[in-house]
């Protein structure tokens, strides 16, 4: 796709990625864009550069707005390789240029490039450059989401290029927020913030208060926010970050997600009733087959929901499997504000429940004890305490809900 002005004399170069499914282990049904920005000031300076499968792309894009070798500035927001893995064919067209980067995003960068003839200004929260009629303004987000990650304020053009921030995994022909929300909607954008937000982020909501109060302290004129990944918002960039405040702060739909796996189809057969008990108390629910589903996919699942219920199969007096990796990566990601219970089928000795039950401790999550075991098939007497369970768990996650939306 062709270069998109988003300011004057600002320019989205980057490239669409429509076949990524696979996003270093995080499933993308919808593709993702590389987005990066050059802006064709006095100084000519490109913002953050693209995974390296796409290099060839980006410097089309350059080429037709310039001759790269003129580019005088890189500024390096962040050094996962989606961001920076082409950079060393950019410096091959400039060699010359300064590149912009936090001291943690070069000591990084010079683990995967020889950046020994790579001329670098070492930046830190609130230095600046001029461009000529522009001023970048560069603000440090440690752990948003790697060590070395920044975001770049373009003064004059009220213009806040962030990087991760803001971002959504989507492939789309649509650059901007109005555009996509015309062939698209609402509710498919705030989707994509949700699942980037949960997969990506959910670790960070303490830290991501912290820097928007930052940015907003800073009293910085925001009319524009270009993440690097998806659409640019430039009808409703204060959509996004109220988005983000509301998941930082504990928000959740008052629902139940059943996130189970199965061998010979009874802890499947449990969800059941468990199902229709929740459903009986008001709260919705959605019921997750794990084997079925992305790891991603139900991982949001779980942060749209306030309350979660973990349905496992005692296998070799463990969790089953997949279970078992699903709350590794779900203690990886630190979620908080969620109410969790489990329960699961066994044959001669059960064990599983116990596990989940430990893994939901070790996260610090809220918990439903003792949760619900049943040996061999479910009974129609295990179906009545399944369902009353589910009442119970839908009890308890409307009374803790109301913590959160008093
Ligand atoms: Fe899109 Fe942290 O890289």
């Amino acid at each position: 796709m062709k270069t998109v002005q988003i300011k004057p004399d600002i320019y989205w170069v980057g490239a669409i990625d429509w076949g990524v499914r696979d996003f270093h282990g995080y499933v993308t049904p919808n593709g993702t864009t590389y987005n990066n920005y050059l802006i064709m000031d006095e100084q000519i300076t490109l913002v953050d550069t693209v995974k390296h499968d796409f290099s060839e792309i980006t410097i089309d894009n350059i080429r037709s707005l310039t001759d790269p070798s003129l580019i005088k500035n890189i500024v390096v927001n962040h050094i996962e390789p989606d961001h920076v893995s082409s950079i060393d064919k950019i410096m091959e067209l400039t060699p010359d240029a300064m590149i912009y980067i936090s001291d943690k995003g070069k000591k990084g960068l010079e683990r995967s490039f020889d950046i020994s003839k790579w001329n670098f200004t070492v930046v830190k929260s609130g230095d600046t450059i001029k461009t000529g009629k522009y001023t970048l303004l560069f603000l440090e987000t440690p752990m948003l989401h790697w060590p070395d990650s920044m975001v770049t304020y373009v003064k004059e053009a009220k213009l806040l290029i962030s990087q991760d921030a803001f971002g959504q995994h989507l492939a789309t022909t649509a650059r901007f927020d109005d555009e996509f929300i015309e062939c698209a909607s609402h509710a498919e954008l705030e989707d994509a913030i949700v699942d980037y937000y949960a997969n990506i982020l959910m670790p960070f909501g303490q830290l991501i208060k912290n820097k928007i109060a930052d940015i907003q302290k800073l009293g910085l004129d925001i009319d524009m926010i270009a993440p690097d990944h998806g659409i640019i918002w430039r009808k409703e960039p204060q959509r996004v970050i109220e988005s983000y405040l509301r998941m930082a702060n504990g928000g959740a739909a008052l629902r139940v997600a059943i996130i189970y796996d199965t061998m010979w189809h009874s802890t499947e057969h449990m969800t059941l009733p468990l199902m229709q008990g929740i459903k009986d108390e008001g709260v919705d629910c959605k019921v997750i087959k794990l084997r079925a589903t992305p790891m991603s996919v139900a991982i949001k699942e779980f942060w749209k929901s306030r309350g979660c219920l973990i349905g496992t199969p005692t296998l070799n007096n463990i969790m089953f499997p997949t279970i078992a990796e699903y709350l590794t990566h779900l203690r990886g990601l630190r979620p908080k504000n969620r109410i969790a219970g489990a329960f699961g089928s066994f044959g001669w000795g059960g064990g599983a429940v116990k596990e989940a039950y430990e893994e939901f401790k070790r996260m610090g999550l809220e918990i439903v004890e003792p949760g619900v075991q049943v040996q061999y098939r479910p009974s129609a007497d295990d179906e009545l305490t399944c369902y009353n369970f589910g009442r119970e768990f839908a009890q308890k996650v409307k009374e803790y809900h109301v913590k959160f939306n008093p």
